[in-house]
């Protein structure tokens, strides 16, 4: 087992394992992060998860930074994992309260994050309905942005919280076949995992209703192999189910939640994890969830209790990821400022008439 403490928690600049994110202005996409960062943070994660166990106090390396929350939709889950993981390495967090702010007298987004950028915080964590993330990064100028839930594009850090969680059950992804279920078209959660898990050496199949199968804002999924819900669930090493985004369905799939097949008495016959079909599992599967989970809905409430539906873990595990992957960031950042300056500084002592515009 790994210790933070004792383990090299600076890692130094030598070895900077991926791309420059301070140009790239933050993560807003699992596709940014190599296999090798991946693994990084899972190692981190895990070592933070372990001190922690073991009643070692926190390595404040986020002491400094100044994070803002920008939440323009709800979260508990992922604000509250966010904000935790930054209390508990040592950042100051500003949590914009989208309730009492000017977004109530209809400012945008955008003059929301520029605000947030002119106060001068080093990174803003981001929630949006909308998708327009040239337009945030734009409106943020040189502050970094990360993805906390992009409409129906990304959610790249609940996928690596969901990594770790599938890691601690296998120790490895290589030919696992790993099954999304649900309202694959408007979730996010869903674009974050078909991208990262093939990349991990996953199979990933998909199944659920027919028309929420599609994302046609992403081409990427169409390659993607579909079952039919008894066959998925009876085939996979584990099984990913997905909330029904009520939010973000059309007037027409709307009224089938109210008397059709999405209704509360139908959805979890026709498509969700019912205990029928949990018989019919490997006795080797885990089922995760991202939540908020809809009982008796997406899954059947009696298998909420069973240890190998690990929600909670996933909960637990989300946090630990976001420490790693919030210090690795700031990292990767120092080291970046830190070789532009020893650059910088190379060049005066070359030339020293560069020393006189300073
Ligand atoms: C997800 C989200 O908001 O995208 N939840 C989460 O962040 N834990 C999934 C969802 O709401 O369906």
């Amino acid at each position: 087992m790994t210790f933070l403490k004792y383990d090299i928690t600076w890692r130094g600049c030598g070895i900077m394992t991926d791309i420059a994110f301070r140009s790239l202005n933050g993560l807003w996409s699992v596709d940014q992060l190599t296999v090798e960062a991946i693994s990084e943070l899972v190692r981190r994660a895990r070592a933070f998860r372990a001190d922690h166990a073991h009643g070692i106090p926190s390595v404040k390396l986020l002491q400094g930074w100044t994070v803002a929350l920008a939440f323009f939709e709800p979260s508990t889950r992922t604000r509250l994992s966010f904000q935790t993981a930054l209390l508990r390495g040592g950042a100051d967090v500003l949590d914009l309260d989208v309730a009492r702010s000017s977004v109530q007298k209809g400012e945008n987004i955008e003059e929301t994050l520029a605000t947030l950028s002119a106060l001068a915080v080093d990174l803003v964590i981001v929630r949006t309905r909308d998708e327009d993330i040239a337009a945030y990064r734009e409106a943020l100028g040189g502050t970094p942005l990360i993805n906390a839930g992009f409409g129906r594009r990304e959610h790249p850090t609940q996928a690596l919280g969901d990594v770790l969680t599938l890691y601690d059950a296998w120790g490895t992804l290589e030919g696992k076949v790993i099954g999304i279920l649900g309202d694959i078209r408007h979730s996010r959660v869903a674009g974050s995992h078909l991208r990262l898990l093939p990349r991990l050496g996953a199979r990933v199949v998909i199944g659920g209703p027919e028309d929420l199968l599609d994302r046609p804002h992403d081409p990427l999924s169409e390659n993607i192999k579909r079952l039919p819900v008894d066959a998925l669930v009876k085939e996979v090493d584990a099984l990913i189910v997905l909330r029904l985004q009520k939010e973000r369905l059309s007037e027409a799939i709307l009224q089938r939640t109210r008397e059709g097949d999405l209704a509360p008495q139908q959805y979890l016959q026709a498509y969700g994890l019912n205990e029928r079909r949990w018989q019919t599992m490997r006795s080797e599967r885990v089922v995760l969830h991202p939540g908020p989970v809809w009982p008796d809905g997406e899954i059947a409430r009696s298998l909420l209790k069973e240890p190998s539906v690990l929600v909670r873990k996933q909960v637990t595990d989300g946090m630990w990821m976001r420490l790693a992957l919030l210090t690795w960031l700031k990292e990767q950042w120092s080291c970046e400022s830190a070789h532009s300056m020893s650059v910088d500084q190379a060049f005066k002592t070359l030339d020293p008439s560069l020393n006189m515009s300073v």
